[in-house]
């Protein structure tokens, strides 16, 4: 039962391997599939400065706050909790968090292996044999078993690296994986920009209605959105902090992944509106948008075949990079609690949430009759967990090291010690998160 002192021993190779591996977890299908379709259904420039502000003021101190208390601490989600202020229950935070992965990758396996689907098929030409392609993606997702052949294919891609280790199966991944999609990325928005009539899609994204402003909805959108996109709130950073030497700065590190992230959902942005706008097409498409709209547009647009090879590879690289980091916090939780081996607890744990997925994968199909109005599985699961769930989570760990840690401890920890910076930190995480968050909630539930 040395299982915590084999978990305190492994560590990043490099600052650059945390780096990237949290910039990996960061960007995914929140920067590109769930970004457009929000942005596009709230408006665009207006969610997007809303966005923007939330990334600053709200998601950056609870990124710098995760981190913090991972690193000091050197274990597991509950562990850091506990460890970090045994007299109060705090630790519930990090068990929550642990429960909470479970339904988010259980989710998100499904919308990777989507995307799978859309890539092998782009890559086989088989994409291409229709031109519905509202019909190509409702045939897909209400087959009663594809969906959750691809889904579970993707998880046994996630299982595979993590229970290589944080080194030689995390960091290894991302450092391979993350420079070819930022390449990416960068290619599809310079073509999407140099199509005719894109500057429509830059003003949709880029001015504001002013008028829009006032609606509540907007706000718990952009809320919700920097929450996933970051992927804050699920102790993801607490985690992967775990793993990291005492002595690099952690304000440093934090705005790094966090302008990493936040330069790779507006460069999705910059690849998809330019050219939905340039075809004519709407943007508020919903969920859809990248598996409907997109492939209708790769078929019209010059070149489209590679673009959309380019465009669905690069979907599932992101989802497989931030697949790693949200298994990883139970693997790391339920290692130290069993004592059993890491290949032993990922490939229980894969099992476990891919199971969880299958409701979400098969929501369209077998369990349609489960759907709650308007929304099925999926989207009840997707609701709950950016919504509701992370938000509560991210104000949880604000409050935490905000209130709970004591001043003189989360200063320390954090490496800010005394200056502006520090107080600035503390004070967005003590007021403008819990109110901001607080006040969107109450305006949009209850008015
Ligand atoms: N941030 C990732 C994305 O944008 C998804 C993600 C990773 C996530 N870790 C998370 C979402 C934790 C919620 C909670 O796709």
């Amino acid at each position: 039962m040395n299982s915590t002192n084999d978990q305190k021993r492994e560590q990043w190779a490099s600052r650059s391997g945390f780096l990237l591996a949290s910039i990996g977890s960061a960007a995914g299908l929140g920067n590109i599939w769930r970004f457009s379709y929000v942005a596009g259904e709230n408006g665009g420039a207006t969610f997007l400065v809303i966005y923007l502000l939330c990334i600053l003021f709200i998601g950056l101190p609870i990124v710098i706050a995760e981190i913090s208390i991972g690193r000091n601490a050197q274990g597991d989600a509950v562990l850091a909790f506990r460890h970090a202020d045994p007299d109060h229950p705090w630790y519930i935070v990090g068990g929550v968090a642990v429960l909470g992965c479970f339904i988010i990758l259980g989710f998100y396996g499904v919308v990777a292996g989507w995307s799978l689907k859309y890539f092998v098929s782009a890559l086989s030409g088989h994409l291409w044999a229709t031109s519905d392609y509202n019909n190509f993606f409702s045939g897909f997702i209400s087959q009663p078993l594809e969906p959750v052949i691809w889904q579970a294919v993707m998880m046994t891609a996630t299982v595979t690296v993590v229970a290589g280790g944080i080194q030689k199966g995390i960091e290894t991944v991302n450092r391979i994986l993350m420079p070819i999609l930022a390449l990416i990325v960068f290619i599809l928005a310079i073509y999407s920009l140099t199509l005719d009539g894109a500057g429509k899609g830059l003003t949709f994204l880029f001015r504001p209605d002013w008028n829009a402003f006032s609606k509540p909805s907007v706000y718990i959108a952009a809320i919700g959105q920097a929450f996933f996109s970051l992927g804050i709130g699920m102790t993801i950073f607490l985690t992967y902090g775990a793993y990291l030497p005492k002595t690099f700065s952690i304000p440093g590190i934090a705005s790094t992944i966090v302008v990493g992230d936040t330069l790779l959902a507006l460069l999705a942005g910059l690849a998809i509106f330019p050219a939905v706008f340039s075809f004519g097409l709407s943007p508020a498409q919903g969920p859809e948008l990248a598996f409907i709209t997109l492939p209708g547009l790769f078929q019209l647009m010059p070149g489209g075949n590679l673009i959309a090879v380019l465009f669905f590879g690069l979907l599932v690289g992101a989802a497989l990079t931030s697949m790693l980091s949200i298994l990883e916090v139970p693997v790391a939780y339920f290692i130290r609690k069993t004592g059993q081996s890491r290949r032993t607890v990922t490939t229980s744990l894969g099992l476990v949430i891919f199971v969880v997925g299958i409701p979400a994968s098969l929501g369209y199909s077998v369990f349609k009759p489960a759907g709650i109005g308007e929304r099925n599985i999926l989207e009840i699961y997707d609701y709950t967990i950016s919504n509701l769930l992370l938000p509560l989570g991210g104000i949880a760990t604000a409050l935490f090291a905000g209130w709970g840690w004591g001043k003189a401890q989360a200063l320390a920890k954090s490496g800010f010690h005394e200056g502006l910076a520090g107080q600035v930190w503390l004070f967005c995480l003590r007021f403008i998160g819990p109110i901001f968050i607080a006040l969107a909630f109450f305006s949009a539930y209850l008015f």
